[in-house]
């Protein structure tokens, strides 16, 4: 296999001239320090070849494993509206009513952690082909629940297709794209989230006058079709491939999605990554090689939602309310500008998280959550004593919210999906992936939970606790989160395997 590499050495410059210096540093290291300046020079407009039809197709199988987000969000997003409707058709209680809502978090919280093992066995495309399929069965059933079991039931299964994807989609997507894109690709996972929740909103207003919850639920049927037959021409994961032995067809995938040149040059790179890291357990997890990095994916994924962002995505209505918008319409049309906010600042993260990197994007956006979580809690809390007007409440909150908005939206909302799907070895990233996913979705489910319970009990100073959550999140990131903008994902897992002890790379 040696033989058919273009030149090894020669493929370490592509690579030094793709990452800059962080990569450049570890080439060296790996011996890439020792070639010669103008062989560097010459070799690297190679990196910079650009292959149209190879671009294109990526970004139509990364758009195709992104219609999971799109479910993910809507389903999400739908029940706020359904709810209305749903209750008083079935005589719901509140116990029935918290379990029809909750259903899909616990459900999502069991496919994340079942996506490790079935993208592992079965693979990453048929574990998106397998969420789909579970989308379209729970949209169908849940249109058509003749009571409230069957509803709870269809609503897990919903649940078990959004954890499935939110490991599946995004891994799926990473082992296919080109370092230099892979960030902006992942991240149309997080922008099809913010689609989805968006047009769960118009779609629970366009279908009010009607009282139509089953037509809102079941319309999740027509993306969970396309999510299906999209995927089925679609190639498996070179990456897993070869990690299964399927040589030939691991070649044949790359061959769909990158230059000619640079394929002999990554199956090198990913056999020799797989040498270096055995197959991992669920327990081997814990051991000291996997550790560190399983940490940042945990800790990511929690801090993407302690730090609130579904306080406001499930609960924005009332918020509003709250602050003054009296009257509903005028609330839902802040919830709506709410979701259009979170689509297009999504765009900034496609637009900057490759050219800018990870942490950049983290912390600046940490800092606007922050600073918007504070402001709002001080203004809510001491506007009387400090000669607020009460009126000037309402804007104060629309403001707040939407910085809030905006800077999750450029940063833990995208970043936090990518880095999880990069950060780990490919012999571990399927389960390491879905621990950090479980977690995300343990963590929501708690955080929605609790939000009317500290609301009651502590009020506007609410915020505040968010808010010492993204100083927390702000400091965990500069100290233990690596950069990983341009770099393969191989580079990353050689990353951990020589960080010294203790130490954390690549900051
Ligand atoms: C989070 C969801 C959240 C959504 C909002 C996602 O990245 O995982 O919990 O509702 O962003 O856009």
């Amino acid at each position: 296999m040696e033989g058919t590499l273009p030149d090894h050495e020669d493929w370490r410059l592509r690579a030094v001239g793709t990452s800059g210096g962080d990569l450049g540093a570890m080439g060296s290291a790996a011996g890439g320090g020792k070639l010669p300046t103008a062989a560097r020079e010459r070799k690297l407009p190679d990196q910079r070849e650009e292959h149209p039809g190879a671009t294109l197709y990526i970004t139509l199988i990364a758009a195709v494993a992104a219609i999971g987000g799109l479910l993910f969000g809507f389903d999400t997003g739908v029940i706020a509206g359904a709810m209305l409707f749903i209750v008083p058709d079935f005589h719901l209680g509140p116990a029935q009513q918290g379990l029809v809502v909750s259903a899909v978090t616990f459900g999502a919280l069991f496919g994340a952690l079942a996506a490790g093992t079935s993208s592992d066995t079965i693979g990453r495309r048929w574990t998106n082909i397998f969420a789909g399929l579970s989308f379209v069965a729970g949209a169908v059933f849940s249109a058509i629940a003749p009571n409230v079991d069957i509803l709870i039931a269809s609503r897990v299964l919903i649940g078990l297709a959004i954890g499935l994807t939110s490991v599946a989609a995004p891994m799926y997507i990473a082992e296919l794209s080109p370092a230099r894109s892979r960030g902006k690709l992942v991240s149309l996972f997080q922008l099809a989230i913010t689609i989805g929740i968006l047009v769960s909103y118009i779609v629970d207003r366009a279908l009010a006058p009607e009282q139509a919850w089953r037509w809102m639920l079941g319309l999740a049927f027509i993306p969970g079709a396309l999510l299906v037959l999209g995927m089925i021409p679609l190639p498996e994961s070179p990456r897993w491939l070869l990690k299964a032995g399927a040589e030939k067809a691991a070649r044949e995938a790359l061959s769909l999605v990158r230059p000619l040149n640079e394929i002999e040059a990554e199956l090198h790179e990913i056999r020799e990554d797989l040498e270096h890291n055995q197959p991992a357990a669920w327990t081997e997890l814990l051991m000291p090689g996997l550790r560190p990095a399983l940490m940042v994916g945990v800790g990511l994924a929690v801090f993407q939602q302690v730090t609130g962002i579904n306080t406001i995505i499930y609960y924005a209505p009332q918020i509003f309310q709250m602050a003054g918008l009296s009257s509903a319409t005028i609330a839902l049309a802040a919830t709506i500008g709410i979701g259009v906010l979170n689509v297009l600042s999504t765009l900034i993260a496609i637009w900057l998280v490759d050219r800018v990197g990870r942490k950049p994007l983290l912390l600046i956006g940490l800092v606007g959550m922050t600073a918007s979580l504070a402001v709002l809690g001080f203004a809510q809390r001491f506007a009387p004593a400090i000669g607020i007007d009460p009126h000037a409440l309402a804007p104060i909150t629309v403001g707040c919210i939407a910085l809030y908005i905006v800077c999750f939206a450029f940063s833990l909302g995208p970043v936090v999906w990518l880095m999880i799907s990069e950060i780990f070895p490919t012999r571990a990233r399927a389960r390491a992936a879905a621990v950090s996913t479980a977690a995300n979705w343990m963590a929501n489910f708690l955080v929605s939970l609790s939000f009317p319970v500290l609301l009651a009990a502590m009020g506007p100073s609410l915020s505040f606790l968010y808010a010492a959550m993204g100083v927390a999140a702000f400091i965990f990131i500069v100290g233990y989160v690596p950069e990983t903008k341009g770099k393969s994902l191989e580079d990353i897992s050689r990353q951990w395997r020589t960080a010294t002890k203790g130490a954390v790379v690549g900051q």
